[in-house]
């Protein structure tokens, strides 16, 4: 596995490799990795000649600063995972790399409605740095095939629409959510969670089975307000959960019994804000 820190040093290699025949995988991370990060890997290594993974935590995308200064870390288990896994080649930059002129010169993308909703709404600015992000690490590594988690639906939704709006040449792999044997999604946010609100937190999941059980024709309104009920019973504070239709994010009051729908929630317990989402 290689290692590499300048932006310029990486592309000369890939761009070698890539003149060779060679197929680039790409999993961006913000590292704390856990198994769902180290499944996407598996996925490109079977689609890819070579796997790159990046770790950078972004700052351009913490609407805030406490967030952003507790945001988990543990670079060597996960330079360690990583060589375990198979994973050919470690990006790990550093801000200015990322952002050579500077966090106050960066890009505004026309993201439209999807970056006003849910995140959006409780994260101003949120998708604006992911696009930042991803678009220079695009630019830098011109994957072939990028891998993105389902567990951040609406951040695959966005990112589909920077390519689009950037033309990059970048194949997008939504990979399924990996979840606890009791139902939590994976995240590197969990590691902050305490018993007994490790315990309580596998609530967000059971809410979400409860949506998808429940779900019939007509007014959903009912539903949602009985799992939100449910949430906050359980210590949760609830930022949003909401349906909403799988194909462009518009939340929905009513199901026609066929449109393809999700439930999306964002909840905080002891300070740690947790996501997650279902298609129902
Ligand atoms: O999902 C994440 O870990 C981040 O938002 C990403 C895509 C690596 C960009 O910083």
């Amino acid at each position: 596995m290689i290692l590499f820190k300048r932006a310029i040093d990486i592309t000369n290699h890939l761009v070698n490799l890539k003149e060779k025949g060679g197929l680039i995988g790409f999993v961006p991370t913000m590292g704390a990795l856990h198994r769902g990060h180290l499944s996407l890997l598996n996925e490109s290594k079977k689609m890819n000649t070579y796997t790159v993974c990046s770790i950078f935590v972004n700052p351009t995308q913490f609407n805030d600063t406490t967030d952003f200064n507790n945001y988990p870390s543990s670079l060597e288990k996960d330079i360690d995972h990583l060589e375990k896994a198979g994973c050919d080649i470690v990006f790990l930059p550093s801000v200015s790399e990322i952002y050579p002129d500077g966090l106050l010169h960066t890009k505004k993308y026309e993201l439209g409605y999807i970056e006003t909703v849910l995140e959006g709404q409780y994260r101003p600015g949120h998708f604006q740095g992911v696009c930042q992000v991803v678009h220079r690490l695009l630019s830098i590594i011109q994957a072939d095939q990028l891998y993105l988690g389902q567990k951040d639906y609406q951040q695959c939704m966005v990112i589909k629409k920077l390519i689009e709006l950037e033309h990059i040449q970048s194949r997008i792999n939504i990979c399924p959510t990996l979840r606890e044997t009791d139902g939590l999604a994976m995240s590197s946010r969990n590691i902050r969670l305490t018993e007994p609100y490790r315990k309580q937190a596998l609530k967000i999941a059971e809410t979400l089975y409860f949506l998808k059980t429940n779900l019939t024709p007509g007014d959903i309104n009912t539903l949602k307000q009985t799992a939100i009920k449910n949430l906050t019973k359980a210590g949760f504070k609830v930022d949003y959960l909401d349906i909403a239709r799988a194909s462009d994010l518009n939340i929905i009051d009513q199901w026609d019994g066929h449109t393809k729908t999700l439930a999306l929630v964002a909840a905080s317990i002891d300070n740690v804000r947790l996501i997650d989402n279902m298609l129902l």
